[in-house]
């Protein structure tokens, strides 16, 4: 079947096609017909952070080009001579759209031109993240959804951060295959806005067993970039540094440590607002902050959050008997965490699954698997769904 998958929860407007075959998990094969990316990490940089509204209006103006781009590369873009949507469905996507003006034109102008693209299902990831930005993918969804009758699956973003850990791309023919997951797992979800554990004794069921009770990890990783005067987002500029003063100075003793938030406490939670603070104390007492000095507290800041989810999620796997450890979310892309990860699964003797770079961080194509593995697992199709901020896996 051909899934079409569509991502706007934060700062990326994803736009993806697969296609699959077979008939259970141990034979499905997993083709990327299309995939588009939109980053508007350029425009947000500017000012910092992102905001929401302003997201909002990128990925309205952006769906639709996404979309057809998307379509042709597929090469499911098939040109009609007519237009074959009639007045009574016009009337009905005006009323999806209705505060979206531009996107409503954008996609009546498309659809009226194109015919009915063979897509089985859409994915849509309707929670969690920034609330007018999904809005904007759910009623794009739907205007689709409208259009063409095509069912729709909504999808919770962080359960495609969980399912492209399983991927395995295979070189001849090129597809992906999915790793057969031992339960229970315990998964470790880091990104911008979460930082979880969850638990799995079963595909696509997840209980929440852990979770961050003020900023999430890569806020916290953004957040101390910003103190240190390095550009949004943060992560990857922290991670650099980081690495630069390791090779540096590998055996250098810091001069400036940071604590280690919850790291004893008896819970699997965890505290990220301390650090950041701490950071902020460290910098206002140094006088003349150079670039030395700003590498090693972005080193000594990655090492101590690193310890902590590591401690945290051997905690998990010792709680609960896991036999897996699946790394998600955009953190997950961070070298130290990939390398830490794979020494402590190596040491407890179990299964580390970690997305690819690329699919670390938000995209469709995550979406897209997500919305394949729950239709098959019996999810049925939804039309009166809505679009949640804080969305729940459980
Ligand atoms: O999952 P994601 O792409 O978006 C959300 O759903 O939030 O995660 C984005 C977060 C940002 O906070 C970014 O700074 C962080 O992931 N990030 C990293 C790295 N690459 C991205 N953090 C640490 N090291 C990295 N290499
Ligand atoms: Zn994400």
């Amino acid at each position: 079947m051909k899934i079409l998958g569509i991502e706007t929860s934060c700062d990326e407007t994803g736009i993806c096609i697969i296609e699959t075959t077979g008939k259970e998990a141990s034979d499905f094969s997993i083709k990327i017909l299309g995939n588009q990316l939109y980053s508007q990490i350029a425009l947000h940089a500017q000012y910092g952070g992102v905001f929401p509204m302003m997201a909002k209006r990128e990925h309205a103006k952006n769906l639709v080009p996404l979309f057809e781009k998307c379509l042709e590369e597929a090469n499911l873009k098939k040109d009609s001579d007519q237009n074959n949507l009639t007045e009574e469905k016009t009337e009905k996507i005006k009323n999806i759209l209705v505060y979206e003006q531009g996107l409503f034109e954008d996609f009546i102008n498309l659809a009226k031109k194109i015919e009915r693209p063979e897509i089985d299902a859409i994915a849509v990831t309707n929670g969690p993240g920034l609330e007018p930005a999904l809005w904007v993918g759910v009623c794009f969804a739907k205007a689709l959804g409208e259009a063409w009758n095509i069912p729709i699956i909504p999808t919770n973003h962080m359960e495609g951060h969980i399912v492209v850990g399983a991927l395995i791309l295979q070189t001849e023919p090129k597809v992906y295959k999915l790793k057969p997951v031992s339960f229970p797992a315990i998964s470790l979800l880091v990104s911008g806005g979460h930082t979880q554990l969850v638990l799995s004794k079963e595909n696509q069921k997840y209980e929440i067993i852990g979770n961050t009770k003020d900023d999430a990890i890569g806020e916290a990783f953004d957040k101390v970039a910003r103190i240190l005067g390095l550009p949004y987002p943060g992560g990857p500029q922290i991670s650099k540094l980081a690495e630069k003063d390791r090779t540096e100075f590998p055996d250098k003793k810091t001069s400036y440590p940071l604590p280690r938030p919850m790291i004893h406490s008896k819970d699997l939670n965890f505290s990220f607002s301390g650090i950041k603070t701490a950071v902020l104390y460290t910098v206002q007492k140094i006088e003349n902050i150079t670039d030395a000095i700003k590498q090693e507290i972005a080193r000594e800041f990655e090492d101590a959050v690193i310890e902590v989810i590591i401690k945290k999620t051997q905690k998990a796997v010792e709680t609960y008997g896991a036999k897996t450890i699946i790394i998600g979310g955009g953190v997950s892309a961070n070298k130290k965490i990939r390398n830490d990860f794979a020494v402590l699964a190596n040491t407890l003797g179990i299964e580390l699954m970690i997305p690819e770079f690329s699919t670390s961080t938000d995209n469709a194509f995550m979406i897209a698997l997500a919305g394949f593995l729950n239709i098959n697992s019996g999810k049925q199709p939804e039309t009166e769904f809505k679009a949640k901020g804080n969305l729940s896996l459980q």
